[in-house]
């Protein structure tokens, strides 16, 4: 078994809230069988069902995170609000256009990849500061 595509990282990637670090290691296994899958030569209609899953989760995933920031005095509440919701409209457009072409690109993964460092790492770590001050 070769190593994973996309992986958590217990440092970089945890915004120290136990219930979201557990949906970004959902989120990642999505995108983890995607990858292999896509290694493993399957069919269009498997690999659409994995994206429609990841589509789903990603929904469920930013609807609980903003209910969940919302309770925190987190100024930038508002415009992680926006960036989920470009987040979600480039996935839906990667989503089309696999439809189109039945081709998983790489700039498809790339997009997976900075979502990962960029948005899990730069931004969702910021409430988890936020909450941890709150708490502590
Ligand atoms: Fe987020
Ligand atoms: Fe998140």
């Amino acid at each position: 078994m070769s190593e994973s595509f996309f992986k958590w990282d217990p440092v970089r990637l945890t915004t120290h809230v136990d219930a979201m670090d557990n949906e970004h290691k959902k989120l990642i296994d999505i995108m983890n069988k995607l990858y292999e899958r896509h290694e493993a030569k399957a069919t269009k209609n498997e690999l659409g069902a994995i994206i429609r899953e990841l589509a789903a989760w990603t929904t469920t995933h930013f609807e609980h995170e903003e209910k969940f920031f919302d309770t925190l005095p987190y100024s930038q509440a508002n415009v992680h609000k926006k960036i989920h919701k470009d987040l979600l409209e480039r996935l839906k457009g990667h989503a089309a256009e696999f439809e189109k072409t039945g081709a998983l690109t790489p700039a498809f993964f790339q997009f997976l990849k900075t979502w990962l460092t960029a948005h899990i790492m730069g931004i969702d770590t910021k409430y988890g500061m936020i909450a941890a001050n709150k708490a502590g």
